[in-house]
């Protein structure tokens, strides 16, 4: 058996696959394309890599039954075209949500203490910028959340140590936690000092930031480590421009890697990070194993815990 891995991803999954038998093909070490590569599989780990139908259909030509996501965005995997053709798709929920909600709240701390504006101007001799310093403190200020799932859940927690409100659109979950409100997106983006985006990238959450609801916040500071485009780019620098959004982390762009002549390059208080939220030490070898333990359990003819087709 061929599993092909498109990126890299840590040891302990292909080691897990390499110890079955498995022959395992790390297409991001060699020059060849994926459309060649996935000739020879019987199963696909991916994180970002598109996988198409056309990708597919190639696959299912030579003997590819099933694609892993490593994560839980599966905004690159057509998994209508998967279903259709009788391919696998598992994924990894759950394993990442630690490392990305502690990276949602070292977004938030590090927006409210501005620690890259002193730095750079002690390094320039400016010592007296503390006589300027104006930090935020999280303790009764409101933190927004936009999808209470495993992330968003654990944001909650974590910003409720800190003594912030909390606020949160997800029309598709009944809250339970007393110290958390439920409220429509016009709401959420009124009342926050804080927003956190923490929702999958589908038909229905594209643009869900857009010029509209940016008209409605004034000095909001926003951490966006789900996917760019949630956030209608154009509109989200004109906001901070205006200085409707006072500053921002985004882990995650419309368009990765982002282009050098994005706008968003040049707009004051922004903070890009890779799409790095997720990967963390322990996160890293769960998801890994996770997504190649499921990979084969397919190929077994078991049933994999997480499958989306
Ligand atoms: N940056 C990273 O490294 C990284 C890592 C992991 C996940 N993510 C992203 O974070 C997203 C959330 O992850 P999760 O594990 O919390 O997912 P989850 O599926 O557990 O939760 C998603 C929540 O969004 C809600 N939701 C869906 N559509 C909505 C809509 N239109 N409006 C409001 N709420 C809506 C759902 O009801 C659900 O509660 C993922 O889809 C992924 O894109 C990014």
């Amino acid at each position: 058996m061929q599993v092909l891995i498109t990126e890299r991803i840590h040891e302990s999954g292909i080691d897990l696959l390499r110890r079955d038998g498995v022959n395992v093909d790390l297409l991001y070490k060699t020059d060849q394309p994926l459309a060649d590569a996935i000739r020879e599989a019987d199963g696909i780990v991916v994180r970002l890599a598109k996988i198409t139908e056309n990708i597919m259909r190639i696959g299912k030509i030579g003997k590819l039954k099933v694609v892993a996501k490593h994560g839980i965005g599966v905004d690159n995997i057509d998994v209508e075209a998967a279903r259709r053709l009788g391919i696998r798709v598992v994924y990894t929920p759950g394993v990442m949500s630690d490392a990305v909600a502690e990276f949602t709240l070292g977004a938030i701390l590090f927006l409210a203490k501005s620690f890259v504006k002193y730095d750079s101007e002690v390094r320039k001799g400016n010592w007296g910028i503390r006589y300027y310093a104006n930090n935020l403190e999280i303790k009764g200020k409101t933190v927004g959340l936009i999808g209470y799932g495993h992330i968003g859940k654990k944001v909650a927690k974590l910003a409720n140590c800190l003594g912030a409100h909390l606020i949160v659109y997800d029309p598709y979950v009944q809250i339970q936690e007393t110290h958390v409100k439920q409220a429509d997106l016009n709401t959420v983006l009124k009342d926050s000092d804080f927003l956190s985006i923490h929702v999958p990238l589908t038909k229905d959450t594209y643009h869900l930031i857009g010029r509209k609801e940016l008209e409605l916040v004034d000095g909001l500071y926003i951490i966006n480590s789900a996917r760019g485009g949630i956030i209608d780019e154009v509109a989200f620098c004109e906001a901070v421009e205006k200085g409707k959004v006072a500053g921002a982390v985004l882990d995650t762009t419309e368009q990765e890697p982002i282009a050098l002549d994005n706008p968003i390059l040049h707009s004051e208080n922004v903070i890009l990070t890779a799409h790095t939220a997720g990967i963390a030490d322990v996160a890293q070898v769960d998801e890994s194993i996770l997504a190649c333990r499921q990979v084969l359990q397919v190929l077994k003819g078991e049933e994999p815990p997480y499958s989306l087709a």
